[in-house]
């Protein structure tokens, strides 16, 4: 074991290990990635900042696209999945308080799964237990080294002890705040972004859901949805300013104004204990190119989409399975091109989604300005021009087919080896 020198002077212990794949992040799409390569032989570390129950009790996204299912079910995740997630063939779309049905089954026969974030993870962190590969959890000063040659060299701290990574690939699986995507020379990428000027505030209840499928809404005070979690838990969302303290909004201010966007004549909202509440900022990110040297940047770490579309967790599977089918081919065969592929093979996919999740924002919420505001007309004719936009998408068979199409999801394009 190496001797290392602190810069208090003390000599330390420094551990060091081999991988092939270093992974950093325990998220959807890094536990993923390690769960793929496992099954193709492929050894890899999954590094993670958090403790195990922080990772699974985060509450996140709830929607799977129609192939994010087929490629979980194929690498044997579905157990569960298919079990207690919930089918859904269509979404409400609502607007001017009607209620407007989208038949995905109808207009492109596929469908959506209805199965939370941390029940994925909760799967995948199970089968990682059966194999015997456990992440690594706790880590901190994540520093990425020799990242244009290799082999890449990973340092890091954990419980107290330092350590030292070495491995063939690294993949930035880190999220929106990692080290990853920064640790890619500034000159050697762009980041492209927006922000909106709103955020979503969030909330779990436990109470039957009010609907059979999600209902988007937009009304004139801003945009709501209604999700859901399972039988007896039900998953809400409000638009509300992006600063917002979560303190402006007690229990039954927010139940107020969901019974206020989501109403319909006849309709009643189910209200119960909400047990779970917090404020998202929207903004949209792509780092381009997702690769850099042997780092190559996966799900939330290389583009960040707003929810309104359910494609944050779909794109971070997907790039796991991209970047997974390039690695077993250099493996295999000593074939580069899946690796030199990856990130325009991605962010095709990345922009396209970019897109949907724009459109559907834009089209559902209100880019209200301050009362003082000189554009307080402008506003109100965009309002009117959404409602316009949304009679015409849900009075033709064909615009709902591409909202269709969309929402169930692109193709993966994997290969389950
Ligand atoms: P993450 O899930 O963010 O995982 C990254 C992991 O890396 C984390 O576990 C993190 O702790 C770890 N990490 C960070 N820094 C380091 C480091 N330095 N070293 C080691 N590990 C590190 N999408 C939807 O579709 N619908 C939603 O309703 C929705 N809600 C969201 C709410 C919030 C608050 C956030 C942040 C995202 C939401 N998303 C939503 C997006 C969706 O959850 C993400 O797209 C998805 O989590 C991406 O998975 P990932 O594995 O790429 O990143
Ligand atoms: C959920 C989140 C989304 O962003 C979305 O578009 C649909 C559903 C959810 O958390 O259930």
């Amino acid at each position: 074991m190496p001797l290392g020198v602190r810069e208090d002077g003390n000599v330390a212990r420094r551990t060091t290990i081999t991988t092939q794949v270093a992974i950093i992040g325990g998220g959807p799409a890094g536990l993923l990635l390690s769960h793929l390569l496992r099954r193709s032989g492929i050894e890899s570390v999954v590094l993670e900042l958090r403790d195990r129950d922080y990772t699974i009790q985060r509450v996140r996204a709830g929607v799977l696209e129609n192939n994010a299912v087929q490629l979980l079910t194929d690498v044997g995740l579905g157990e569960r999945l298919h079990r207690e997630g919930q089918r859904h063939d269509g979404i409400y779309l609502q607007y001017g308080g009607q209620r407007h049905h989208v038949s995905f089954r109808d207009l492109v026969g596929r469908s959506i799964w209805v199965y939370g974030q941390q029940e994925v993870v909760k799967d995948l962190l199970e089968a990682h237990d059966a194999a015997g590969t456990p992440v690594r959890y706790g880590v901190s000063n994540v520093q990425l080294e020799n990242l244009e040659d290799g082999p890449v060299i990973v340092r890091f701290t954990q419980g107290g002890g330092d350590f030292e990574l070495s491995a063939d690939f690294v993949a930035g699986a880190d999220g929106a705040h990692g080290v990853c995507r920064p640790s890619i020379p500034a000159t050697e990428k762009k980041a492209l972004q927006r922000e909106y000027p709103f955020g979503w505030l969030g909330i779990l209840a436990r109470v039957q859901p009010s609907t059979d499928e999600l209902i988007y809404a937009l009304h004139e005070r801003g945009f709501a949805m209604h999700s859901m979690r399972s039988q007896t838990v039900s998953r809400l969302y409000l638009q509300v300013d992006p600063h917002e303290d979560i303190s402006n909004w007690p229990d039954d201010r927010i139940w107020q104004e969901l019974d206020v966007r989501l109403g319909t004549p006849g309709w009643t909202l189910k209200h119960g204990e909400i047990f779970d509440k917090s404020i998202t900022p929207m903004r949209s990110l792509v780092s381009d190119p997702m690769r850099f040297g042997k780092l190559f940047l996966v799900g939330d770490s290389a583009h960040i989409v707003p929810p309104t579309g359910a494609k944050g967790l779909n794109l971070a599977l997907a790039d796991a399975s991209y970047l997974h089918d390039g690695l077993v081919a250099w493996y295999r065969s000593g074939d580069a091109s899946g690796l030199d592929e990856y990130s325009p093979r991605s962010l095709q996919r990345v922009w396209q989604i970019q897109h949907f999740s724009a459109w559907m924002t834009k089209m559902l919420h209100r880019f209200n300005e301050s009362p003082d505001s000189d554009h307080l007309e402008e506003v109100a004719f965009d309002y009117q021009a959404q409602l316009g936009q949304l009679s015409q998408l849900c009075g033709s068979e064909r615009g709902m087919a591409h909202l269709a199409e969309l929402y169930t999801g692109l193709p993966f394009l994997t290969h389950p080896h």
